[in-house]
């Protein structure tokens, strides 16, 4: 493991743990192929390295959700395919295209303005991807608005290049949900109407989910995120999970140690008061480095001494105390928030299942102020 940072609050990301996970993903969807969806500062795991690590791990491309995710990764030297999910606000579109990213395209202003710009740089064609709202309702074309914008792409051929067609599920990690089956019904009816497929369309359908529990919509390739970061991406899917190793951990260490009376009342507004004499721990992490206030209230615990201490008194911005009881603990002792420490682990999906959320939340959630510690674990 590399050396921890001098903030007695730090995030460890396990390369290794998240080159397994894209291994395993791959192996399970072959021959379909696997871009791994690193938007969001890769779920808060850090963009570049995550990135990295996925090429090394055979990824066959990259996803993002905005335009400067995308150029945090072509500067960092990245220079696989990169597919942004929905459409960019006009002005970033001279960046997708001197970048060379692949934008995701539903409608004919988008288009227009992209042939536009590729013709004025004198670009060769800009590979687009056309997503298509089979029921998801966020973004994508209307079913019936498919052919007119593949054929307005076709008639922009020295700009425009189509090179994938895709969806989105809803409830993907639900897999008895009637929505799936509706979703694939139509997203196959716009591929039906389509064909034949140019050479080099890519058809892609599914996030990880949906790689596990639909294997006819693997297609093309998958757009695996949530599994690659070792968290099952729901309940419906976590037969599916058991080999997946979590790639986050989240530590700090003890920085204040105190023996109070009972009848003592800890952090703000008391609402958690000793009912015995006790031994707190202050440790120097708090919500605004992604901890949730309310984790104490939910039964929240972090590991100290390979044992579970309760967080006692609600989470502050900057630190939160837990009860250590009669145990000795000094200054400098290292906690777990999540990770494993002895025999005992705290996973994000434990958080997640307390705070009625999901695991993408809570990784997304640990702030930019926990420094993150890149380790390889073999
Ligand atoms: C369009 C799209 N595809 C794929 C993914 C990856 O999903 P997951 O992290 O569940 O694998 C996302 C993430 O939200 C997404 O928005």
């Amino acid at each position: 493991m590399s050396a921890e940072p001098t903030r007695w609050a730090w995030a460890v990301v396990d390369l290794d743990a998240y080159a397994h996970n894209v291994a395993l993903l791959r192996t399970m969807v072959a021959p379909s192929g696997v871009w791994t969806v690193v938007k969001a500062d890769a779920y808060g795991h850090g963009a570049v390295p995550i990135a990295r690590a996925a090429l090394e791990a055979g990824a066959d491309g990259l996803c993002v959700a905005i335009t400067a995710e995308a150029i945090e990764l072509r500067e960092a030297g990245v220079d696989a395919p990169i597919l942004v999910f929905s459409e960019q606000p006009g002005e970033e579109i001279a960046d997708i295209v001197q970048f060379g990213f692949i934008p995701t395209v539903y409608r004919l202003d988008y288009l227009t303005a992209l042939a536009a710009e590729v013709r004025r740089v004198g670009a060769e064609a800009l590979p687009v991807h056309l997503k298509v709202d089979t029921g998801m309702h966020r973004v994508g074309a209307e079913p019936d608005e498919v052919s007119s914008l593949v054929a307005h792409i076709a008639s922009n051929a020295d700009a425009l290049r189509l090179t994938g067609v895709y969806t989105h599920f809803a409830a993907a990690d639900t897999p008895e949900h009637p929505a799936n089956r509706l979703q694939s019904e139509r997203f196959a009816a716009v591929i039906d109407a389509l064909r034949p497929l140019a050479d080099g369309v890519a058809v892609h359908a599914v996030n990880s989910a949906g790689a596990m529990s639909m294997p006819a919509e693997r297609r093309t390739f998958v757009r695996a995120g949530i599994a690659t970061y070792g968290i099952i991406p729901g309940d419906g899917v976590v037969e599916h999970c058991a080999s997946l190793r979590p790639v986050l951990s989240l530590h700090a260490r003890v920085s204040r140690v105190q023996r109070i009376g009972a009848g003592e009342g800890v952090s703000y507004g008391h609402r958690f008061v000793t009912d015995k004499p006790t031994t707190i721990a202050t440790l120097p992490i708090g919500y605004a480095d992604g901890v949730p206030r309310r984790l104490w209230s939910e039964g929240g615990a972090v590991l100290i001494g390979g044992k579970r201490r309760r967080i006692t008194g609600v989470v502050t911005m900057d630190q939160m105390m837990v009860d250590c009881g009669d145990d000795p603990v000094v200054v400098g002792d290292e906690a777990v928030l999540i990770g494993r420490q002895g025999d005992e682990q705290i996973r994000s999906e434990d958080w997640a299942r307390a705070l009625d959320t999901i695991g993408y939340e809570i990784t997304c959630g640990i702030g930019p102020r926990v420094p993150r510690v890149y380790a390889r674990s073999v």
